[in-house]
């Protein structure tokens, strides 16, 4: 990715937190502006943290998940969840935590979004292309997580 588009991305998402005021609708846009902006993020999605799981708000991609609920602590997204922090597998097909959702993903990356100190939910990224997600693509995604962030606690 290109620090341009990068800072483009960034810049996009910071206009619709500025703009909007519904939180859900910022997530639904950031969602499809993160799908739609990069041609390697195949499948988009936020998950909510409610309670001991992990709830599937908007996404964008080619087919719905079977994942709408998920355990803390099970997949790779439970695992991000858990340990606030963010997780890239560059293959999943050699990771025995991964919980397989399409067939085409080969990577997949899962950013946590904190507020007020805890995990409230998480971005999840899956790539049909190995090792899709750089150092660069992490730092784009935290910046959204930490911007995204903010629009759960206002
Ligand atoms: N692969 C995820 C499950 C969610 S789907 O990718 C949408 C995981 O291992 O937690």
């Amino acid at each position: 990715m290109s620090d341009e588009a990068y800072e483009q991305s960034l810049r996009a998402i910071e206009q619709v937190i500025a703009d909007e005021t519904e939180s859900d609708e910022i997530l639904r846009r950031a969602v499809d502006l993160l799908h739609g902006g990069f041609d390697s993020y195949s499948w988009v999605g936020v998950y909510f943290v409610e309670g001991e799981e992990l709830a599937l708000g908007p996404w964008n991609g080619p087919e719905a998940t079977e994942h709408v609920r998920i355990p803390i602590g099970q997949g790779i997204c439970g695992l991000a969840a858990r340990e606030a922090r963010t997780v890239v597998v560059d293959d999943v097909n050699k990771d025995p935590r991964y919980l397989a959702c399409f067939l085409q993903t080969r990577s997949e990356i899962v950013v946590p979004i904190l507020a007020g100190g805890s995990v409230v939910g998480e971005i999840d990224i899956d790539s049909d292309r190995p090792s899709a997600f750089s150092k660069e693509d992490q730092a784009l995604l935290e910046g959204v997580a930490g911007e995204l962030g903010k629009a759960f606690t206002r």
